[in-house]
């Protein structure tokens, strides 16, 4: 029989400080309308001074596992997508293992920024599909606020701090589970969506830098291409889309992304309007936000679709 993985719990966490459009006002020359009007954005989470990548993390993590009823110790496997790791190395994923007492999982971090939690699923997926791993818990986890200019209004309004994970397990049933995953990059276009430093560069970490129209452009139209080429792998077609759970970059882009799919708005799990951008937390913290509120029933399908710098997409259409 075919093994599949399915998402059987979620979790996610929030750091408390709340950081309104208003608050931003004092902060830079925007206002509450500009942000609204191109962002959708009203609120994003910041995490507190000690609040660490690993801090976040552990805390969605342990929320998923604890909704999952599986002990820790029978987890076999911990993918922590993140961009903002606590150090260069160790893996923050790790330190991550050693919080939740998952003495029995190996652990690494994956680095695809705002495309990371899509990457991991699928990671985790293949490891699933090939029997090696029963039990594996892929998290999302940024911390942003590192490292965003404070002082750019161009790039600061768009970003927040966040957490998010799930527990994926093996399954055999055939209506369940991840049905197929699509991973593109495109190196060419690493300049339009970096950091100003970094490791081996010049031992910063540096800021976030943006050509945002351009970003705009390629994110809408490969979101979409991914999507319509997932859903083919699947045998499935836009019209079998129950929920679409984007990265949530900003209100327009997933708008557009939508009309582009022909996908009744009312579909899209939309939460950029209170978490901002938290890239790699922005889908688990999306799944999760909806799926405690009831949102999803069995055998619903849903698709998860990102894009961040790189360019790094992808998409993956599974069964609720
Ligand atoms: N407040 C007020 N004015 C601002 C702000 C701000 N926060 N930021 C920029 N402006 C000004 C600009 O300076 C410019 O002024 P000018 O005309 O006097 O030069 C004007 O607003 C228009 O700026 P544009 O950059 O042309 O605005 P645009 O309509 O493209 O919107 C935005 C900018 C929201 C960033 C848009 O390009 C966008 O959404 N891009 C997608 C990028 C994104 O979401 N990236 C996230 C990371 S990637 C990902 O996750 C997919």
């Amino acid at each position: 029989m075919k093994i599949k993985s399915k998402i059987i719990s979620t979790g996610s966490y929030l750091p408390a400080k709340i950081l309104s459009n208003f608050d931003l006002e004092k902060i830079v020359d925007t206002t509450d309308d500009w942000i609204v009007e191109r962002t959708g954005i009203k609120n994003r989470h910041i995490a507190a001074e000690n609040e660490l990548t690993s801090d976040i993390a552990f805390e969605a993590a342990k929320k998923a596992i604890e909704n999952s009823g599986i002990p820790a110790e029978e987890i076999e496997m911990i993918i922590l997508a993140t961009t903002t790791p606590d150090l260069t190395f160790p893996a923050t994923s790790t330190k991550v293992q050693a919080k939740l007492g998952a003495k029995g999982a190996f652990a690494f971090d994956i680095q695809a920024v705002c495309s990371g939690f899509v990457y991991a699923i699928t990671v985790a997926d293949n490891f699933i599909k090939s029997g090696q791993v029963k039990n594996a818990l892929v998290i999302g986890a940024d911390v942003l606020s590192r490292i965003v200019d404070w002082k750019d209004r161009n790039t600061c309004v768009l970003f927040g701090d966040g957490a998010g994970a799930v527990v994926l397990q093996a399954t055999t049933d055939e209506n369940s589970g991840i049905m197929a995953a699509s991973l593109h990059s495109d190196g060419f276009l690493n300049d339009i969506l970096k950091t100003s430093g970094g490791t081996s560069s010049n031992q910063k970490s540096g800021f976030i830098e943006m050509a945002g129209k351009e970003v705009f452009k390629h994110a809408v139209e490969k979101m979409s291409k991914s999507v319509t080429s997932t859903l083919e792998k699947a045998h499935l077609k836009v019209s079998d889309i129950d929920f679409m759970v984007p990265h949530q970059a900003n209100a327009r882009i997933l708008s557009a992304v939508a009309n582009r799919l022909e996908l009744p708005q009312e579909k899209v799990i939309l939460t950029v309007e209170n978490h901002a951008n938290t890239s790699a937390a922005s889908i688990p913290l999306a799944l999760d936000s909806a799926n405690s509120q009831g949102k999803f029933k069995k055998g619903n399908v849903l698709v998860l679709e990102a894009l961040g710098g790189g360019l790094t997409w992808g998409s993956v259409v599974l069964k609720w």
